[in-house]
């Protein structure tokens, strides 16, 4: 039998998501949002994060959680309501499977809001392009409360109208919309090839924002997977990949060349609190431990991002398709020493090319310096639009012939984006306001 494919998220398209206007970027294995502050890069990791937000808390709460519909849209000059819309892509390495996510959202009355639209095209192979709509009878959410609005006509023959978005929904539909006998072959294709792997990736998607002050104090004794977004059960998911062997001499070693004189780490159980040590030697040889509430915000950070790229959170897949993680860190670089972010740097590589999926944003030319130009995006703010795109192909150029390195790029002249050809065409008629 041969080994599954591996899923993974290959675009993110936005409209009107904060300061996005209009996006589709691409994502690899490896993705590197660069630019300055206020350009938009937390923007382009929460419109991701919205997504998998939607798929595990539901809609409602995740748009509550972000101030409503009207916090969220771009600011219009004209004041007029845009349309938020959606997608994602996922894909296996060939592009044979694939599988096409997106939504709209627009207002309604009462800083409501109600789905526009959502559609899910699936294409597996041996198979037709599957194409699931929602028709326009979603749920609308208004001050007042929630009413079915009026069914509108379905967009194209074998659409079936249904609501994917919500907690679990997606493998709730399929049941419901092909669990008919003559149907149940091309279900388990469909549904099982792409659809629940798709939800798996995008609910497992994890975005890491630690809180130092949790990492650093005594953690209660709490369940190891996933290690959690704020960092709390950072001593849990430490003490789990320290009862693995190979795991723990490779967090001991990175360890070692991460934070200077650092020789071991141990995580220890007191009541119901779980302590983690670092140890160090002293002049006399003698081995001194030091729990983190000692220890330096650099060296928690580090320790963060290594308990996120290390923890075991491999999703399990069918026997055809297996789902990959997905991870963002946001400025891993933040209180770390640039001798160290070499290191760091190294690892998010390595974890990209050996099964997890990676999204970083940074404005750190150390961090830079280590990472494949290739993977870079550029992030600017044009006329109060973020806008990205891939590194200009001359200063790839640049570092490609070692004149200069992307750190010393970006110090020098700031890294440039390869225009979209849209961008170089003549100017568009811009929408009236
Ligand atoms: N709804 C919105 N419409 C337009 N711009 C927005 C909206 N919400 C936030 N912004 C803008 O986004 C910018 C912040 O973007 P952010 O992603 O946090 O930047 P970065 O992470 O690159 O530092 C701010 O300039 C803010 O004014
Ligand atoms: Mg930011």
């Amino acid at each position: 039998m041969a080994d599954p494919v591996v899923l993974q998220l290959t675009r993110l398209r936005v409209k009107n998501f904060r300061s996005i206007r209009d996006l589709d970027l691409e994502l690899g294995p490896l993705t590197v949002l660069v630019g300055p502050n206020g350009s938009g890069k937390s923007n382009v990791v929460d419109a991701l994060r919205f997504v998998r937000d939607c798929f595990s808390i539901g809609l409602e709460q995740a748009l509550l959680d972000r101030g409503g519909l009207a916090a969220v849209r771009f600011w219009t000059a004209g004041g007029r309501a845009a349309d938020v819309a959606l997608g994602v892509c996922l894909a296996d390495e060939t592009g044979e499977n694939s599988a096409e996510y997106s939504f709209t959202l627009a207002a309604a009355k009462g800083n409501g809001f109600r789905i526009k639209r959502e559609e899910l095209v699936v294409k597996v192979p041996g198979e037709q392009v599957a194409k699931v709509a929602l028709d326009a009878s979603g749920l609308a959410t208004t001050r007042g409360g929630k009413k079915k609005l009026q069914k509108t006509e379905l967009l194209a023959q074998k659409i079936v109208p249904i609501r994917l978005i919500g907690p679990m929904s997606l493998d709730m539909q399929f049941d419901r919309m092909m669990s008919s006998g003559k149907e149940e072959e091309r279900r388990w294709r469909v549904h099982e090839r792409i659809a629940w792997p798709m939800q798996t990736v995008l609910t497992r998607m994890l975005f890491y924002a630690l809180n130092l002050t949790d990492l650093r104090a005594p953690q209660k004794l709490v369940q190891e997977n996933p290690f959690k977004e704020d960092g709390q059960n950072l001593a849990a998911v430490l003490q789990h990949l320290l009862r693995n062997k190979a795991r723990a001499t490779e967090l001991r070693q990175t360890l070692r060349r991460l934070v200077v004189g650092c020789v071991d780490i141990s995580v220890e159980t007191t009541g119901s609190f779980l302590v983690t040590y670092l140890h160090y030697q002293d002049a006399s040889g003698k081995n001194r431990k030091s729990d983190l509430g000692l220890e330096s915000d650099g060296t928690i950070r580090a320790l963060g991002a290594l308990a996120a790229l290390f923890q075991n959170n491999q999703n399990s897949g069918s026997r055809e398709m297996k789902p990959k993680p997905f991870l963002a860190l946001e400025e891993p670089e933040t209180n770390i020493h640039p001798g160290m972010l070499g290191v760091l740097a190294e690892l998010f590589a390595e974890a990209s090319t050996g099964g997890k999926q990676i999204l970083l944003t940074t404005h750190s030319p150390d961090l830079l310096d280590f990472l494949p130009p290739e993977s870079f995006r550029v992030v600017e703010k044009v006329d109060g639009e973020t806008r990205v795109g891939a590194l200009a192909n001359s200063q790839i150029e640049i570092v490609r012939q070692h004149l200069f390195t992307p750190g010393e790029l970006l110090r020098a002249e700031g890294l440039h984006r390869q225009p979209a050809p849209a961008e170089t065409a003549p100017d568009q008629p811009a929408p009236a306001a």
